[in-house]
């Protein structure tokens, strides 16, 4: 029609203001809330993350303290929701299970809720903090026929769900200190990246008024897809084929195929829509990769050498060079998660508990705006034009 502007896949279109993230692609830089992440990933810990995104700045030991009290209230979920869980078939997709009972949430948390008014978003944000950890390792836990592990509020946020998805109740788990480390550092540098595809997609849900706990589960079900947070499975995934079929003297061939545009294939962990360059999370991520590995005494592990050697020949490559694609995130946090005893399938769901921070903190931003609109695009039409109905025994 010539009204709209047209940006499929909104390469050019600013849907929202922010105050919370910012990226400059070319650097590679990404700030939460003006702080470098290579800063909080090194002085913080995820809970003052969490307080960072959620209130704007970094909490003092007083207002840690408090924020901490009032996530450890609301750890456990209600008991009728681990009947949930039952409901799955045991070899459900753990995502799968995450969408449904996040989504689930909203039943418990819904007519005393009343996201006009800044303390029950404040609340809502902590909840879902707080039952996460909870619920990803129920998933787990259910899909490997253990018993549910119930929350310790004793042990930080990492080592907490690192019990609850490692412990079982026949002996005292020890949580490793350079372990617990590795995930809560995950965990900041997963907590948000600005306006992706799933934040975009808790913003279009909750611009209607829906409830949060719904918004979110619609967030879950858009990271869950390959080229969003299921990178980090397809990447093991695909450094576990390379590694198949000769390992490093294989890379070549691999790289041939990426660059044959019919093959399909791509390079997982590679690429990303606002980097172009590297992407700051995975140079923290690769730097994990060596201290959990070191200390698991695996400094020879075969993928993570692989994915180094990849990572090599990729940024020499003039196809990568020419495309300006770098290792983002998920080139090696498949290998951090697999050293730390998370099977493949549950990387995703690690990603949304340490991104539901991001989406509750974007969707309280806008909600909280005095003139909130609905989020609705507009389209091109290219169908038929008008045409005339024939009663269905004429057709
Ligand atoms: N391997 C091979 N070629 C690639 C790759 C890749 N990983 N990524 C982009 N390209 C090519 C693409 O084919 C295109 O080539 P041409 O110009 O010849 O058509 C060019 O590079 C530009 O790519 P694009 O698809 O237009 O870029 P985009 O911004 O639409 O896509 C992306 C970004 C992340 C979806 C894409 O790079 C990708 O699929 N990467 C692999 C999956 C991945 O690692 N995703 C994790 C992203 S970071 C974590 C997160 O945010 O969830």
């Amino acid at each position: 029609s010539g009204k709209f502007t047209f940006d499929p896949g909104f390469l050019s279109t600013a849907a929202c203001e922010s105050k919370i993230t910012y990226i400059d692609g070319d650097k590679g830089e990404l700030l939460y809330r003006g702080f470098p992440i290579e800063q909080l990933a090194v002085n913080c810990d995820y809970l003052e993350t969490c307080y960072l995104l959620l209130n704007g700045d970094l909490p003092n030991e007083a207002q840690r303290k408090d924020f901490e009290n009032r996530v450890l209230k609301h750890t456990m979920i209600h008991e009728q929701m681990t009947r949930f869980f039952a409901g799955f078939r045991r070899d459900a997709h753990p995502m799968a299970i995450l969408v449904g009972c996040v989504g689930a949430l909203s039943a418990f948390y819904h007519d005393s809720l009343d996201i006009q008014n800044p303390e029950h978003r404040f609340v809502s944000a902590i909840r879902l903090i707080a039952k996460m950890p909870t619920m990803v390792a129920m998933a787990y836990k259910y899909s490997v026929g253990q018993p549910f592990m119930y929350p310790r509020n004793d042990l930080s946020y990492a080592g907490n769900f690192m019990r609850m998805m490692f412990g079982t109740p026949c002996e005292e788990y020890q949580v490793n200190p350079v372990l617990e480390r590795a995930l809560d550092r995950i965990l900041i540098l997963h907590a948000d990246h600005e306006q992706n595809a799933s934040t975009s997609t808790v913003r279009l849900a909750g611009s209607s008024g829906a409830n949060p706990f719904a918004c979110i589960a619609a967030g879950i079900a858009t990271l869950w897809g390959p080229a969003h947070g299921g990178a980090n499975e397809a990447c093991l995934v695909m450094l576990g084929e390379i590694q198949q079929q000769g390992g490093i003297e294989k890379i070549g061939d691999f790289i041939a195929n990426v660059k044959d545009k019919n093959s399909g294939v791509k390079l997982m962990g590679f690429g990303h829509r606002v980097y172009k360059n590297y992407d700051p999370r995975a140079k923290l991520m690769r730097e994990t990769c060596y201290e959990v590995l070191g200390e698991l005494g695996l400094e020879n592990d075969p993928l993570f050498a692989l994915a180094m050697k990849l990572e090599q020949i990729a940024l020499e490559d003039e196809y990568f060079v020419q495309r300006k694609l770098y290792p983002n995130v998920d080139f090696y946090s498949g290998i951090v998660q697999r050293a730390l005893g998370i099977p493949t399938e549950m990387f995703t769901c690690i990603f949304a508990l340490a991104r539901t921070v991001g989406w509750i903190a974007q969707w309280g931003e806008m909600i909280g705006e005095p003139d909130q609109k609905i989020g609705r695009p507009r389209q091109l039409f290219t169908g038929s034009t008008r045409r005339e109905v024939v009663p269905i025994a004429q057709r």
